[in-house]
């Protein structure tokens, strides 16, 4: 059985204290033998103190090493670790080693050399400067980009980058001192040197955040768009690593030449998953699409030939048309025949979610019969909508202008997508000429409908009373 890497590097390195000690212990417990030896075996060229004095600084140079590792697991691994819940980042560490390690090397070699002057060594060598300088210049441009990343923590292990014009995308596995390790979604390894990194754009996808994704698909124009914004939301928000925490927004992009252009846009648990999240949500858009009988838009030309329908024959959904108006209270009393004038008559209207059907106030020379969805009826109070009445599939409005000549009374708003049969005065004409009795029963109801007006606005001057209506009814369409 394999053991982990840190426990053997645990191993290795009490290995090489033990070792590094044992030598230390043994060159300064034998060093006046070993000068003895050399002196013998050398004479006084090179001197024997100083080659042991080096081989001292060399074993000081070990231990130092191994103190200093050691350190840095102390302070960046165990305690950085506990306080903020990450390890330190690589660079950090490794800038501790080299600085500590400096300062204990040149301690020792002091304490062994003092005639040696290390500092002019380094600031009086103009040659040496230009030479470390030119062969640093690229190690040394890393470094400082390096620490600057560090400094700003734009990006930290774990998240997903894209960096630069050539958009290496993946996931960070390392910050060194050189360069950004990432892991690409195709498993590759890519390193951007820090400089590199430093000059150009990163879009970064942080790992505790709710990064977003969006997918796009199109439609044909007969599709309804208030349902398949239903059908993908809710196809979207079931699917594996898509957050329960915010509803998937579907919305349209384009009317396009071939469809109406949507997207979805979705956010994600795990954002490194989101190639596979993108493809399971075109997946079940599909399916959901084929269970809601949705089709997809692609490049095609159709060819429609309009013939002109002929009179009294209703074309399409004309039989729905029939079916929804004999179910009509008001329109009971009517004959199959009278019905089917009527539904000749009405002309159909789609309205999406929210938008005003009829407006208060305005003019109107037509009434609506809801054939599917639901509409409210709207009036201002003190500037504020007040909804006074909810409408459904069979109910009917907006006969008040249409039967006084008044304006609009209320505001007539879809809750939801809603299809409207709209009928018009010369078609109402036909029927109460035929139909008096319709005028009494309509009148009733547009008696309660103006109560219920009242109730909540200041008693208007129109008359609320069944026979008052009925008379500007009849007034009004010239009936006897
Ligand atoms: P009209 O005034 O032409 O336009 C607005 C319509 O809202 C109105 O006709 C009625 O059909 C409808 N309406 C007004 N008040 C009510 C109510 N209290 N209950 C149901 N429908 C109403």
């Amino acid at each position: 059985m394999s053991r982990p890497r840190s426990t053997n590097n645990f191993l290795l390195f009490c290995v090489a204290t033990a070792i590094a000690a044992l030598l230390t212990y043994l060159l300064w417990h034998f060093s006046p033998n070993l000068n003895a030896l050399l002196s013998e075996r050398m004479g006084a060229h090179p001197d024997p103190n100083t080659i042991i004095n080096v081989l001292k600084l060399i074993l000081i140079g070990v231990v130092a090493y191994l103190l200093v590792r050691a350190l840095n697991s102390l302070i960046f691994g165990l305690t950085f670790r506990l306080r903020s819940g990450f390890a330190a980042p690589t660079l950090v560490r490794n800038v501790f080693t080299i600085i500590a390690f400096t300062i204990f090397f040149l301690i020792a070699f002091n304490s062994y050399f003092p005639d040696v002057n290390l500092g002019a060594l380094f600031t009086t060598s103009a040659i040496f400067g230009v030479i470390f300088g030119l062969a640093l210049q690229d190690t040394l441009g890393n470094f400082f980009s390096g620490i600057s990343l560090q400094a700003d923590r734009p990006f930290q292990v774990g998240d997903v980058i894209t960096v630069g014009v050539q958009r290496h995308t993946g996931v960070v596995e390392g910050i060194t001192w050189r360069a950004i390790k990432i892991r690409t979604f195709t498993n590759h390894v890519v390193i951007i040197n820090n400089s590199t990194a430093a000059k150009e754009p990163i879009e970064v996808g942080p790992r505790e955040n709710l990064n977003a994704r969006i997918v796009y698909f199109n439609t044909l124009y007969a599709d309804s768009p208030a349902k398949t914004i239903h059908v993908v939301r809710e196809a979207v928000r079931e699917a594996d690593n898509v957050s329960q925490r915010v509803t998937p927004i579907v919305r349209i992009r384009n009317l396009g030449d071939n469809g109406v252009e949507y997207e979805v846009k979705y956010w994600l648990d795990d954002y490194a998953k989101y190639n596979d999240t993108d493809a399971l949500v075109r997946q079940r858009i599909w399916y959901a699409f084929r269970r809601a009988g949705l089709n997809f838009a692609f490049p095609t030309r159709t060819l429609h030939v309009e013939r002109k329908p002929k009179p009294g024959v209703l074309e399409g959904d004309g039989g729905a048309i029939i079916e929804r108006l004999a179910a009509v209270d008001i329109f009971a009393p009517l004959s199959a025949d009278e019905t089917g004038v009527l539904a000749q008559a009405a002309v159909s209207h789609v309205f999406a979610p929210g938008e005003t059907v009829i407006r208060a106030g305005e003019p109107g020379s037509s009434m609506f019969v809801v054939h599917n969805g639901r509409v409210r009826v709207q009036i201002n109070e003190n500037g504020r909508p007040r909804t006074v009445a909810t409408l459904n599939e069979g109910d009917f409005f907006g006969e008040m202008a249409l039967f006084t000549g008044e304006p609009r009374t209320a505001n007539v708003i879809a809750m939801e997508e809603t299809e409207v049969l709209e009928i018009g005065h010369a078609a109402m004409k036909t029927v109460f000429d035929t139909n008096p009795d319709l005028v009494e029963s309509l009148s009733f109801i547009m008696a309660e409908r103006r109560q219920g007006l009242a109730a909540q606005t200041d008693p208007s001057s129109a008359p609320t009373e069944s026979a008052g209506i009925l008379s500007a009814i009849k007034r009004f369409f010239g009936l006897a």
